[in-house]
């Protein structure tokens, strides 16, 4: 039951809010998420306040002091953030102000206005998230590339609209994942560079009068940058709708390949089957083994999506400055990062655990005229003949044998349709035309799927994951270096 309260910023009002005004308005729940980030980045706002004279040294030490300790009470569970305070913002300056008194606690938001300081604990917050998806697509990454590197010579039908079009490897099929996954960690990264600059300073919206110095908090943070211009960082959430792109696509991957492992294991397609730690049964039907992880991707992606238009709307019709609708972008956003860590925590341990029926897709891929290209292609090697012709030829040439419920492995039947067309072909000649694993193997263009190819890609998709793992690494560890600079300078301060 909330009791409303006075506020923080009830100076001006005759009457405290009433409770459904506090319980319409506050933001607890998303907020709690952030209250590491909003300590962190008031320490560093206190320490510049006190560097630049703003405040006085003996302010820095109550204010750290208390902040540590508003840290420590919180992990204990003695701080529990109270929607009468509104925000998170608010419960911890509040916290500050009972404790240390208005003297020194009243002092902390000097030069600061929460439109500033939400956006710090969010952009904090967001960079760590960003971290965490790309390591978790690198894993995911990592584990498609066990596939492609066991299978690179493993036929299975490629398709288009869905029928079979020419033979491809699995692990050609693998690192196409790859290959998009690795767009999706260059389109987060772009997002974390949007992300990781300085809004602190800014204030409401038109900067202070007081001599701040916004270089100094950016670097105690970690930031890359300042976010010079005051009103546009204050007005701007554009690097949350670059971050719910950069995830929605992700899901749109994950979706899709969740989408071929749900049919990949039908008995109609039968070409892989799940690991039965990483299946679901039914109730009823004893029978039953079911794709429920790659079904839930599948299904919680348009959560995801939702996130983004959520937000976009949000942000269409906005003055300039800051509006209470911009705390409605947490909610959507932190869902979002939710659902993509857990599909990206448990999709790579259901791909390694995968079993992919080899045999079956050698069947498939040899039933059905899959490699009626490589036939048409021979035609116009070998025979003289323009592409177009010989495609005629070799339509035909299916049309008849299908006709008569045969495959191109009929061979007779493939030999004499053929010199109808006045094409003398022996049959040990066809066998090697038609033959799924000779055509990978001649697919050698560039980005094809021959093995010499795949293997090609996957040393290149090495290298390039061996990259981003270092520079992930190097953003954890400029992150970790502001927080203990910060916190050095904290503990120095305490000590004296
Ligand atoms: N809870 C707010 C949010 O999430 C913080 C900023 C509030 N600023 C204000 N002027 N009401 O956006």
């Amino acid at each position: 039951m909330i009791t409303p309260q006075k506020t923080l910023w009830g100076g001006r009002f005759s009457s405290s809010l009433t409770s459904e005004t506090v319980a319409f308005t506050h933001s607890i729940a998303a907020d709690t998420r952030l209250i590491g980030y909003d300590i962190w980045g008031s320490q560093a706002h206190a320490i510049m306040l006190a560097r630049q004279g703003i405040i006085s040294n003996a302010d820095l030490r109550e204010i750290l002091y208390w902040l540590r300790k508003a840290e420590d009470d919180y992990q204990n569970g003695n701080l529990m953030l109270d929607p009468n305070k509104e925000d998170v913002h608010m419960n911890v300056e509040s916290y500050l102000i009972e404790n240390a008194g208005i003297e020194f606690g009243g002092k902390l938001h000097t030069a600061r206005s929460r439109n500033d300081q939400v956006l710090v604990d969010a952009r904090l917050y967001v960079r760590d998230e960003i971290l965490n998806v790309k390591r978790g697509i690198s894993t995911l990454c990592d584990a498609f590339l066990s596939v492609a590197k066991e299978h690179k010579d493993s036929v299975m039908p490629g398709y288009t609209h869905t029928q079979h079009a020419q033979p491809i490897s699995l692990g050609f099929w693998a690192t196409a994942y790859v290959s998009m996954f690795l767009r999706d960690q260059k389109r987060l990264q772009a997002a974390y560079e949007l992300t990781n600059t300085n809004p602190l300073g800014a204030c409401a919206l038109a900067g202070t009068t007081f001599p701040i110095d916004r270089h100094l908090t950016a670097k105690l943070l970690g930031f890359d940058a300042v976010h010079e211009h005051a009103l546009d960082v204050i007005s701007s959430r554009d690097f949350i709708a670059e971050t719910l792109f950069a995830l929605s696509l992700v899901m749109a991957n994950l979706s899709r390949i969740s989408e071929e492992i749900v049919y990949w294991t039908t008995y109609e397609f039968g070409i892989a089957e799940l690991d039965d730690a990483y299946s679901s049964g039914s109730s009823i039907m004893p029978q039953k083994k079911n794709a429920d992880i790659t079904e839930l991707t599948r299904g919680r992606t348009g959560r995801v999506y939702g996130a983004l238009m959520d937000l976009l709307t949000n942000l269409k019709g906005l003055p300039l400055g800051y509006n209470r609708d911009f705390q409605e972008d947490k909610p959507p956003l932190w869902e979002a990062f939710d659902i993509v860590k857990a599909c990206l925590g448990i999709l790579p341990n259901l791909l390694n655990t995968t079993e992919f029926k080899t045999d079956r897709m050698a069947d498939l891929v040899h039933a059905n005229f899959a490699t009626a290209t490589e036939l048409a292609n021979y035609l116009v090697k070998e025979h003289q003949i323009s592409f177009r012709e010989s495609h005629e030829i070799v339509g035909w040439l299916v049309g008849e044998l299908a006709q008569q419920e045969k495959t191109f492995t009929d061979w007779e039947s493939t030999q004499a349709l053929l010199k109808q067309k006045d094409i003398d072909i022996p049959i040990s000649q066809l066998k090697q035309i038609l033959d799924a694993e000779l055509a990978i193997q001649n697919n050698l263009s560039l980005g094809g799927t021959s093995p010499v190819e795949v293997s090609r890609m996957i040393d290149g998709f090495e290298e390039q994951l061996n990259k981003i793992a270092e520079h992930i690494y190097n953003c954890q560890t400029q992150i970790e270096d502001a927080h203990k600079e910060t916190q050095r300078i904290v503990d120095e301060v305490l000590e004296k």
